[in-house]
């Protein structure tokens, strides 16, 4: 088989392990040629392209971002891109394309599914918001780093008596606050399935010093939503092709509504990219292994129009239009979980 790859969207660690494991195990076991498209669904459609090789993937099992660089470029705005892309894959003589991506790189995948064309989808973003599998690869490692910072956060904010506001990602979903949160034993969480209640934000920060004890660690989502509006705080109105806004800021106004009222000196920290830079964990090394593996395999059994997924500890797979229907947000379970440790705030 002739086979292409591509990573769209937000790069996420691991994404060089399943492009690793999809080309040894095609080239070793099913004897495939590969070439990868260069930054998401911008390769395919200015046809730029790499040969995917035994020694070009050699060495990049620990490595973060993508041997592929990526872009968040939507096809479907293009006019006539769908059938610059069809050509693309026509003109390279593929017998498969494997997505690795998120909902958006999938919703594209989708459309040219739909069109004839052979995809086979990974699911890839650090945000865990895919529906149709328990895990994404990435998430783990994003949720490491972020449980690192809030371990950080409370010497520092302990040692100068601080309230410390911490922004992690997650765009509409509220994983990685929550596990970070839960993980690293924060006063507050707040997620964007739940309006915040600041009331009770404060109330616990108070509460807390009452009892003696001078900080509080509170870990917000970057898309829970401002009280006063229930909009979701964004750095300028700049959408991406997707639509997508870039959000950022609800830490340093919860953090300016805590210190204006308790009095408590406040300090906001937004974790940003460096949620998604760097070396992915064993676990999502092996993840990202797995579903590599699995993606090639799924292509020569001919299942296109297919993503892998992990259910419990299973890797199979499910109709990537299934995994693209609706964001898979944080329930109500895990929620009621934090909210037992007295630490999600929720209305
Ligand atoms: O979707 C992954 C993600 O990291 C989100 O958590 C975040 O909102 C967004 O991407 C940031 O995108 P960009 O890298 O384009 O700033």
């Amino acid at each position: 088989m002739r086979v292409g790859i591509l990573t769209g969207g937000g790069d996420c660690p691991g994404l060089n392990a399943v492009i690793r494991a999809a080309v040894r195990k095609g080239i070793f076991h099913y004897g495939d040629d590969f070439i990868g498209f260069m930054e998401g669904w911008r390769g395919v459609l200015d046809d730029k392209t790499m040969p995917l090789t035994i020694e070009s993937v050699s060495g990049i099992l620990q490595l973060g971002g993508t041997i592929l660089r990526t872009s968040r470029t939507n096809v479907r705005k293009k006019p006539g891109g769908i059938e610059q892309c069809i050509a693309t894959i026509q003109r390279n003589k593929l017998d498969a394309l494997i997505t690795i991506g998120g909902d958006d790189t999938q919703g594209v995948a989708n459309a040219l599914v739909e069109k004839g064309v052979p995809c086979v989808g990974v699911p890839k973003t650090i945000d865990n918001d895919l529906s149709g599998t328990d895990v994404c690869f990435g998430f783990d490692t994003a949720v490491s780093i972020a449980t690192e910072a809030v371990d950080r956060l409370h010497t520092t904010a302990e040692a100068h008596s601080r309230v410390i506001v911490c922004e992690v990602m997650g765009r509409d979903a509220g994983w990685i606050a929550l596990y970070s949160g839960i993980a690293g034993g924060a006063d507050a969480i707040l997620v964007p399935e739940k309006p915040i209640d600041l009331e009770m934000v404060i109330a616990r920060i108070k509460e807390r010093r009452a009892r003696g004890k001078f900080f509080s660690i509170v870990v917000v989502a970057e898309g829970a939503k401002m009280p006063a509006s229930g909009e979701v705080a964004t750095h300028g109105k700049v959408v991406d092709e997707f639509g997508h806004a870039r959000l950022l800021g609800i830490g340093q106004y919860v953090a300016d509504e805590i210190e204006k009222r308790t009095g408590f000196e406040t300090r906001a920290v937004n974790l940003g990219h460096t949620q998604r830079g760097g070396t992915p964990t064993a676990f999502d090394r092996m993840l990202a292994t797995r579903y590599g593996s699995a993606a090639i395999d799924l292509a020569h059994k001919g299942k296109f129009g297919r993503i892998v997924v992990l259910r419990g500890r299973e890797i199979t797979d499910i109709p990537l239009a299934d995994a693209i229907a609706k964001n898979r947000i944080v329930g109500d379970e895990l929620l009621e979980l934090a909210s037992g440790l007295q630490a999600v705030i929720k209305k």
